[in-house]
């Protein structure tokens, strides 16, 4: 029998759109789209059997009365997909409402909160950082004196978006400036976890993880944030499980169970300190970012967006071996300006690197600069090994210097 789905695509850049069309072509399914984009604006070619546009993908309601009306004209629905992290709470709402299987409210929520998220991993005897919903300035000033060091951000970050380190009043009052808490708009405070800054990747079924992925964060993304002329990298590495790795399966699988992820993809940040304990920064219910879903599907030769849809919608997902190691280098400039005035060196380093370059965007001069981490370009390697991963994207990053005026 065929799966009946429905997909949140509200605007279709190049990921959503590649999402779609691999979705599309999976077989035994009925797919329709819920979007912001009428009809003459949805991706060409794309085998659909329904469109509905809503204006707000972020109002539960609208998302049901969507959802509602392919519910009328199929006789059901049996999956709700979207991967849009702030969408997850809504998502969650319409499912519940409509009683289709999969991520409600609660376990939304338990994702999408920062605190909770926390508070929830905590209560299992998972390792997470000591936490403090701020409210005021006394909050503040006693979460700092406790720990020495924190970082505050909102409850709902995303993207590293207004994520400060803060180890002294001024510094801390600078951050309060940013944030505004108040006691109807809470801030999040941690204290500061230091050690090695690593992802995990897991899909699970029916409460279990059946594969999972472990990529490095060269450095962590905070370290990114806080030095915005430093280019960065992420590496996924020829050994699928790597001994750190290895031994911080039992942690995720705990985290997961506890939040209450059974059946899609999570992606875990964590941190691996030098006593070897480990600390869980957050989880996220959905596919990551920063290219993390370009670099497995090269290593696995496959296509990993496919293999995403396929866990949604059929519940299934099957993996070749990995055969490569593969990584991406960010390109970020120097200087305080708004525009990139120059970039060089770029041509060299893809030169040396050869043929252990597969794909990326090129910085143009003349471009605004980007508000992202991800920075202004970007250069995916692959190589049989790690070191040749590191290697090139060594070569990379050292050799291209971008110039913002
Ligand atoms: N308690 C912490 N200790 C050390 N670094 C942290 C802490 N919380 C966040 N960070 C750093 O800030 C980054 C962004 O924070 P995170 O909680 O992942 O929020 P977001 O949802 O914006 O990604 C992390 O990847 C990490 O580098
Ligand atoms: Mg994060």
């Amino acid at each position: 029998m065929s799966v009946h789905a429905v997909f949140v695509a509200p605007y279709f850049g190049a990921s959503m759109t590649h999402c779609l069309r691999v979705m599309a072509a999976l077989p035994d399914l009925k797919l329709g789209i819920v979007t912001c984009v009428p009809e003459a604006h949805v991706p060409k070619g794309v085998r659909l059997s329904g469109h509905y546009r809503i204006d707000n993908p972020m109002d539960p309601g609208q998302l049901t009365v969507a959802v509602r009306a392919f519910q009328k004209e199929w006789g059901r629905v049996d999956r709700l997909i979207g991967y849009l992290e702030q969408l997850q709470e809504s998502l969650a709402a319409a499912r519940e409402a409509l009683g289709i299987p999969g991520i409600h409210r609660q376990v939304a929520h338990n994702f999408r909160d920062k605190n909770q998220m926390k508070k929830v991993l905590h209560q299992a005897g998972v390792p997470v950082a000591k936490q403090s919903l701020v409210r005021s300035v006394e909050d503040a000033l006693a979460f700092l004196d406790t720990c020495g060091m924190i970082v505050l951000k909102p409850l709902d970050g995303m993207g590293s978006k207004n994520t400060i380190r803060v180890s002294t009043k001024d510094e801390l009052f600078r951050a309060l400036n940013i944030l505004m808490p108040s006691p109807s708009r809470p801030v999040q405070a941690e204290e500061f976890v230091t050690g090695d800054e690593h992802t995990l990747e897991a899909m699970s079924i029916n409460g279990e993880v059946v594969w999972h992925s472990s990529s490095y964060y060269l450095p962590g993304p905070l370290q990114v944030i806080e030095n915005p002329w430093m280019q960065y990298c992420v590496l996924l590495p020829r050994e699928r499980i790597e001994p750190h790795v290895e031994s911080f399966l039992p942690t995720n699988a705990q985290a997961l169970k506890a939040l209450g992820l059974r059946t899609g993809m999570s992606h875990m940040e964590w941190f691996h300190r030098k006593d070897n304990s480990v600390r869980i920064g957050e989880v996220g219910a959905r596919p990551p970012g920063v290219n993390i879903m370009r670099l497995n599907g090269l290593v696995h030769g496959v296509d990993f967006w496919a293999k995403w849809a396929e866990l949604e919608v059929h519940h299934r997902f099957e993996m070749p071996e990995r055969k490569l190691a593969a990584g991406c280098a960010f390109l970020r400039g120097k200087g305080r300006g708004r525009t990139v005035a120059s970039v060089t060196g770029l041509d060299e380093a893809l030169a040396k690197v050869g043929n252990a370059v597969v794909e990326g965007k090129r910085p143009k001069v003349g471009q605004p600069r980007s508000s992202h981490y991800e920075g202004e370009g970007w250069v995916i390697v692959q190589h049989e090994s790690t070191q040749g991963v590191l290697n090139a994207m060594k070569e990379i990053i050292t050799r291209t210097e971008i110039q913002y005026k």
